[in-house]
């Protein structure tokens, strides 16, 4: 069983990660990223509020996603463990994050803190393509489906993500800039904080996430 946090910068490597964890651990990846975009796709209310947000850079509002979270921790699927990725990014989110585990009665076994430098991460996010079915993620350059343009698990028609435009890319990391600070610090302060660089080969950084999470466990 294993509770974990994927904390790090928009093109870090959050969602390409907690993607494999899933398949590693058989737990479930809970993206707020893909749970957002999904009820914009739906035509949702909440999907309608939190679509200009997204595609300007910009956090949704935090009682928006805590309600959210609220709701898809209490499912079935997540007492078996989770990997969070994209939740929480500020620190109201935390502390909402605390008070949910709390009543379910579970703790964190870690937060892993993702590393890249910020010019690497602009050039991944200007060449992401993304899957609207499955969510499977590509890189043209790094990480190119097999078919151009085709998903390799579905078949799915490749998009780019609307908040992958040049100014939305450079909001994303001036916001992501402005928040991380003091949840990393809550998070170093807990003992819970691994810091692990994202800058390698995908398997690499796979392999290190799960070393931080093993010594944590192991405790
Ligand atoms: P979200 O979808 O979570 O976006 P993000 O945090 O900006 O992160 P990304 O999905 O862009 O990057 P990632 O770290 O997952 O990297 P990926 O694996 O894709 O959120 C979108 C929006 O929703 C937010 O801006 C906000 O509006 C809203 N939102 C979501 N959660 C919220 C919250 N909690 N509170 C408020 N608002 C919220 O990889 C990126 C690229 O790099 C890919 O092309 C990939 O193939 C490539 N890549 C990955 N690893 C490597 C590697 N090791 N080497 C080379 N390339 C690599």
């Amino acid at each position: 069983m294993k509770r974990v946090i994927l904390l790090g910068p928009p093109g870090a490597g959050k969602g390409t990660q907690a993607q494999a964890l899933q398949a590693r651990w058989g737990v479930p990846q809970i993206s707020t990223g893909d749970m957002l975009r999904q009820a914009v796709r739906d035509g949702t209310a909440l999907g309608r509020r939190a679509q200009g947000y997204m595609n300007a850079g910009e956090y949704v509002p935090d009682d928006v996603i805590l309600d959210m979270m609220q709701e898809r921790l209490a499912r079935p699927d997540a007492a078996r463990g989770f990997v969070l990725d994209g939740f929480p990014r500020t620190l109201a989110q935390a502390e909402g994050l605390d008070r949910i585990l709390e009543r379910l009665g579970v703790a964190l076994d870690a937060v892993v803190d993702l590393e890249v430098p910020e010019e690497e991460l602009v050039r991944r996010l200007s060449g992401r393509l993304v899957c609207p079915e499955c969510e499977a993620i590509y890189q043209r350059d790094t990480q190119p489906p097999k078919t151009p343009g085709r998903c390799d698990r579905c078949g799915a028609e490749l998009v780019e993500r609307e908040d992958d435009r040049p100014e939305a890319i450079r909001r994303r990391l001036e916001v992501y800039r402005s928040e991380a600070e003091p949840l990393q610090r809550r998070y170093r302060e807990q003992g819970l904080l691994h810091a692990v660089n994202g800058m390698g080969p995908g398997d690499s950084t796979l392999r290190e996430i799960e070393r931080s999470v093993d010594a944590e466990t192991a405790r």
